[in-house]
């Protein structure tokens, strides 16, 4: 693969830049600075939810950007769940973003003992179909998760925000995404926070062949697996070495020696915990 679209059409109409720009862990007070220079990059996707406590800073960013309004997709991810509470949560987002609407937004996570998924994914529907959101998606859903909210309500999710690096390659949640038209999208794509990934022997001499680094080749190899790949950093060095992903290609075999390190064990939250309690 030589060539990749920067954007995909998603299934209920909206276009999704390929690559964007993640804030998990930017302080309020730093947000607005990263942002802008995201923005100033080329990022044009940018990822926040309710529970980073940032979206005023994007806000900021993306008013004093000069980019108008449609020219920037914005996501973000509602953590409370019930019908009312994720409307709810939805007009406070916008409020917070200075917007009012969302291309994209996502509950942020299935909580399956609270139990109330079904209700709120009619929620973020409803909330499409009156314009508030572009887009309708899930985050950290598994199969059995999505196969419910698409069983009860007649609506697959558009899109599924879940870990997706190297060394979590969820091949079986793939699958299934593409049986359903869902989107994936890849949190966490430097595996968290790089670490033990960019010393992986494979890794870097693909970086070394391509003249790249490790970062650069773990974030193509997601790009190139087909997937919507959003990494974070506030260091403006790093936000500008993760953006210059689209003008080299993996061959086959860089691909497969990637997917190789493969380990099936998720660095992050388990779906069927996180929130439970
Ligand atoms: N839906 C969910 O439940 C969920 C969960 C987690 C994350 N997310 C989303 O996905 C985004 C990305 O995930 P993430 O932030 O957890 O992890 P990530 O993007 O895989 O890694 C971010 C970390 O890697 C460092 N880094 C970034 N670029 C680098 C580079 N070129 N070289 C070396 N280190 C680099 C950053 O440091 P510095 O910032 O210090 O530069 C930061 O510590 C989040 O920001 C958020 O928007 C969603």
């Amino acid at each position: 693969m030589s060539e990749l679209s920067t954007a995909i059409t998603l299934s209920g109409g909206a276009s999704i830049p390929r690559f964007g720009y993640g804030t998990f862990r930017i302080e309020d007070g730093d947000t607005q600075a990263a942002v802008e220079t995201a923005l100033e990059t080329g990022y044009r996707l940018l990822d926040t939810a309710v529970g980073y406590g940032n979206e005023e800073g994007v806000g900021r960013a993306v008013a004093a950007s000069g980019l108008k309004r449609e020219e920037v997709f914005l996501t973000s991810k509602v953590w409370e769940h019930g019908y009312d509470d994720v409307r709810r949560n939805l007009d406070e987002s916008l409020e917070r973003l200075g917007t009012d609407y969302l291309d994209l937004y996502l509950l942020h996570w299935p909580r399956p003992n609270v139990d109330l998924y079904v209700e709120s994914w009619q929620a973020l529907l409803d909330a499409r179909s009156e314009g508030l959101i572009r887009a309708a998606g899930v985050s950290n859903f598994t199969i059995e998760h999505l196969d419910r909210i698409e069983a009860e309500t007649g609506a697959a999710a558009e899109l599924n925000q879940v870990e997706l690096h190297p060394y979590f390659a969820q091949p079986e949640l793939r699958a299934y995404h593409a049986e359903h038209l869902i989107a994936t999208e890849s949190w966490g794509p430097l595996a968290l926070r790089g670490g033990a990934l960019f010393d992986e022997p494979a890794l870097q001499a693909v970086a070394a062949a391509h003249d790249r680094t490790p970062a650069q080749v773990a974030l193509r190899w997601n790009l190139q697996r087909g997937n919507v790949v959003i990494p974070k950093s506030v260091t403006p060095d790093r936000i500008r070495e993760n953006w210059a992903v689209l003008d080299f290609a993996l061959t086959d075999e860089d691909l497969a020696a990637i997917d190789a390190l493969d380990t099936g064990v998720r660095q992050g939250g388990d779906p069927l915990v996180v929130g439970n309690d």
